[in-house]
């Protein structure tokens, strides 16, 4: 009996890190390369368990919030780039690729780069040389260790029309090549993205391609498409995905998971039944740990489908208690769980990657 005890147990172990042998980059088809988004404890080192599960699983770095306009230039005349500039050397010292997130977004950018003179709105020229002095400071400041920028975030609206964002309220559609223009001038070697959501509804998606479309008319450098991800566990359909993935590849651009995710939780008003609003604060069933994997394997298999379309794959956090889904919920959207323990849907992954090559 103990020896069959001792026999299971070594075997346990065995198994468990045979398990941690296994680096999702490792089987990742030639040419696309897996990434994960960080805050500031896992740059910083602070999550010292997450630092070895990044470093190991991981080829790529997106950073959560440090990049964003209103972190890293709170004032008009004031750069912060103390966290910047760590998470950065964080993924240099790994040799990851590192992506910048991002430059031009109608989110988490200061009021006061809106504002112009005696109480009035910012007007074109103010905010045309606000967004290249901002370009020029950060990408310029980066340059050589940045290999590609999200140079204008969710620019388009649900109906496909342009989103009248303060920037576009303020300089006019051609905002969106001007920020481009900047970053290339900025540097010349960094890749240039279009990035955002819901690029599987196909008014969306016809607004974001017309937009990559005229870029590309007016000659304007753009490298790809991230497309965000923050899917849950019906919607999109495989087949909407595959049918944007291909759509959207069409114009001829590389084609990024950027921030994917799946979320577990209904999506219901304020103030809901706590038992229907965070339905699984005591853990999440078996039953639904499964179903997770299996939409994380199908994911999967559509980006092998369209290898030579798909250039990287990045998740937007790596454990499920980084995840921005939680809000006071308890979410279980990515492949490690709040002990950092690889889920079943990370086996899932590893498993697709293993058959599909
Ligand atoms: C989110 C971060 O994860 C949160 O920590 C922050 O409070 C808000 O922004 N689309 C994007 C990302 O492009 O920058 C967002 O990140 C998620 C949605």
């Amino acid at each position: 009996m103990m020896r069959w005890l001792i026999a299971i147990a070594g075997f346990a172990v065995f198994a468990a890190s045979a398990h941690q042998e296994t680096a999702l980059k490792d089987l990742m088809p030639k040419g696309m390369v897996i990434g994960v988004a960080l805050n500031q404890r896992q740059f910083d080192g602070v999550d010292a368990a997450a630092v070895d599960i990044i470093t190991k699983q991981f080829s790529q770095i997106s950073p959560e919030n440090v990049l964003k306009f209103q972190p890293i230039h709170p004032a008009a005349d004031r750069y912060a780039f103390e966290a910047a500039d760590r998470f950065v050397q964080f993924g240099v010292d790994r040799r990851m690729q590192v992506v910048g997130h991002t430059l031009v977004w109608h989110s988490q950018t200061g009021a006061w780069v809106f504002q112009g003179t005696d109480g009035r709105p910012a007007d074109r020229d103010m905010l045309l040389a606000r967004m290249r002095d901002h370009i020029r400071t950060v990408v310029g400041r980066y340059k050589g260790r940045i290999h590609g920028w999200d140079v204008v975030n969710e620019a388009i609206d649900e109906d496909g029309s342009l989103r009248k964002s303060p920037w576009q309220v303020g300089i006019g559609d051609d905002y969106v090549a001007k920020a481009f223009e900047f970053a290339r001038e900025a540097d010349p070697d960094a890749e240039l993205y279009y990035n955002d959501f819901n690029l599987e509804k196909p008014a969306k998606r016809a607004g974001v391609i017309k937009l990559v479309r005229d870029l590309q008319a007016r000659n304007v450098r753009i490298d790809g498409i991230g497309n965000q991800g923050h899917w849950r566990l019906d919607t999109p359909t495989i087949d909407e995905i595959d049918t944007a993935l291909v759509e959207l590849h069409a114009t001829g651009l590389k084609v990024m998971y950027t921030e994917l995710d799946i979320n577990l939780l209904p999506n219901i008003p304020r103030g809901a039944d706590p038992s229907i609003a965070n339905p699984y604060a005591n853990g999440l069933p078996d039953e639904m740990q499964q179903q997770l994997a299996r939409r994380y394997a199908d994911v999967f298999r559509v980006f092998l489908k369209h290898r030579h379309a798909v250039t990287r794959v990045t998740l937007w956090g790596l454990s499920d208690a980084d995840s921005w889904l939680n809000r006071g919920r308890l979410n279980y959207p990515l492949l490690w769980d709040r002990q950092r323990r690889p889920k079943p849907a990370f086996d899932a992954v590893v498993a697709a990657l293993r058959n599909g090559k």
